[in-house]
C-alpha cells in the first residue's frame, strides 16, 4: 500500500517538473531559462524511469499465481514422524527463530540491501495457518503462494517446491498437531521497499521459481547417492554454494559457501561429524550462516545419502 503511495507521489512529482521546467522557459534571464529546463527535464526522465520500474515491480508482485491441490491430508503416526524430520531439518532453519515453527526474525536484515522486511512466519496454530485448508498449505510450499493468493518471496526462492507431494502431506500432517505457540507474525509477511519493488521490477532480482503443478515422487529413503540427489533437489544447498557445488558466486543472495569439493578429502563419519557439531575436520568452526544445526538434525541415512551424493558428483 504505501508503495502505490510513492508511486502516487512520484507522479505528482513529476507534474511538478514538467510544469518548473515549463515555467523556466518563460524566465528572461537566459542561464535561469535553459539551466531550469534542463534540470527539470533530467530530473523528470530520472523519475518517470524509477515510477516506470517500481510499477513494473508492483505487477511483478501480484502476478504469480497457481491453483489450490484439493487434497485432504490424512494425519498417521508415519506421516507425524517424516514432517517432523523435514520440518526439522529443513524449515526450521528460517521459521524457527523464536521457537519450533513459531516464526519470526527478518530474512531481509541479512540481505546486504534493503529491499524490504521478509518474516518467516509463525506455522503453529497461533499463526494464520489454522484458517488455511490443506491444499492452500500445500500450494504455499510448492508454489510459494499463500492463502489468499499473494505471492510468498523467499518462499518461492527456496527449493521447498521440489519436497515431494508425500513429504509435503507429511509436513503438513506435522504442522497440523503442533500446538499454538509464539507471536502472531506480520499478515502478509512480506513488505518490499521501494529500493526492493525498482530492483524486482529492473529484473535485478533473482527469479522465483516457476510454478509447478506436477507430482514429485521422492526414490526410497536409503543411504545412497540416489536419495542425496532428492535431498539436495529441496535443501538449498546450491542457492550459497553455487550451480555446481563449487562455490556461490557475488550475485547470487547471500550468503556465499566455498566450494563443497572439500568434502571429498574427508570420511563419511567426519562429514556427519561436522554437520552434527559446526566444526570440520580441521578444526574450522561454521559461523551460523551455514545452516548446520537444521541440516545436522537430519537422521545418519539422510546425512550418509548427501555424502554419497557429494563424493559421487562427476567434478569431484
Ligand atoms: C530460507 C528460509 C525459509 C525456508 C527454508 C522455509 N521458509 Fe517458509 N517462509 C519463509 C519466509 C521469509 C516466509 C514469509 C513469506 C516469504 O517471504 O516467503 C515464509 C512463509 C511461509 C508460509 C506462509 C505462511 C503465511 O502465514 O503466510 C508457509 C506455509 C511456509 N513458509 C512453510 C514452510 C515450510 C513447510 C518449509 C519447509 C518445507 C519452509 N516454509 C521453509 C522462509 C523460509
Ligand atoms: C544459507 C546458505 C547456505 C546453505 C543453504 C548451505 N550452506 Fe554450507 N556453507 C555456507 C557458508 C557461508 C559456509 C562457510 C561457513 C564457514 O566457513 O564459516 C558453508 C560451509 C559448508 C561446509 C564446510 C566447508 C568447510 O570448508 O569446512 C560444508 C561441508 C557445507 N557448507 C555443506 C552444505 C550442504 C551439504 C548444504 C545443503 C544440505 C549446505 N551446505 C547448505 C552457506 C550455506
Amino acid at each position: 500500500m504505501q508503495n502505490i503511495v510513492a508511486l502516487i507521489a512520484m507522479a505528482a512529482l513529476i507534474a511538478f517538473l514538467v510544469w518548473s521546467g515549463v515555467r523556466a522557459l518563460r524566465a528572461r534571464n537566459p542561464l535561469v531559462k535553459w539551466g531550469g529546463v534542463v534540470l527539470a527535464a533530467t530530473l523528470a526522465v530520472a523519475l518517470s524511469g524509477v515510477s516506470a520500474l517500481t510499477a513494473a515491480g508492483i505487477v511483478k508482485q501480484h502476478s504469480r499465481s497457481a491453483p489450490v491441490p484439493d487434497l485432504e491430508v490424512e494425519v498417521t503416526p508415519e506421516r507425524i514422524a517424516r514432517g517432523r524430520a523435514v520440518a526439522d531439518g529443513f524449515c526450521a532453519g528460517c521459521h524457527s527463530k523464536s521457537g519450533v515453527l513459531s516464526g519470526g526474525g527478518d530474512v531481509g536484515k541479512d540481505l546486504p540491501l534493503p529491499i524490504g522486511s521478509f518474516v518467516p512466519a509463525n506455522l503453529t496454530p497461533a499463526g494464520a495457518l489454522k484458517h488455511w485448508s490443506d491444499g492452500e498449505i500445500f500450494r504455499a510450499i510448492r508454489n510459494g503462494i499463500d492463502a489468499r493468493g499473494r505471492w510468498l518471496a523467499i518462499m518461492s526462492f527456496t527449493n521447498a517446491g521440489r519436497l515431494s507431494d508425500d513429504d509435503t502431506r507429511a509436513v503438513i500432517a506435522y504442522i497440523r498437531g503442533l500446538s499454538p505457540s509464539g507471536e502472531q507474525t506480520p499478515d502478509p509477511p512480506d513488505r518490499f521497499s521501494l529500493l526492493g519493488l525498482v530492483m524486482l521490477g529492473a529484473g535485478m532480482l533473482p527469479d522465483a521459481k516457476p510454478v509447478f503443478t506436477g507430482v514429485v515422487i521422492a526414490p526410497p529413503k536409503e543411504p545412497t547417492a540416489r536419495y542425496g540427489r532428492y535431498l539436495l533437489s529441496y535443501q538449498d544447498c546450491r542457492e550459497c554454494h553455487g550451480k555446481d557445488l563449487s562455490g556461490g558466486v557475488p550475485g547470487q543472495l547471500p550468503p556465499l559457501g566455498p566450494d563443497l569439493a572439500i568434502v571429498k578429502d574427508w570420511s563419511q563419519a567426519q562429514f556427519v561429524a561436522t554437520m552434527r557439531t559446526g566444526v570440520d575436520p580441521n578444526g574450522h568452526r561454521l559461523t551460523e550462516q551455514m545452516p548446520w544445526q537444521p541440516i545436522g538434525r537430519m537422521d545418519d541415512d539422510e546425512l550418509a545419502a548427501i555424502y554419497q551424493y557429494l563424493v559421487n558428483l562427476p567434478r569431484f
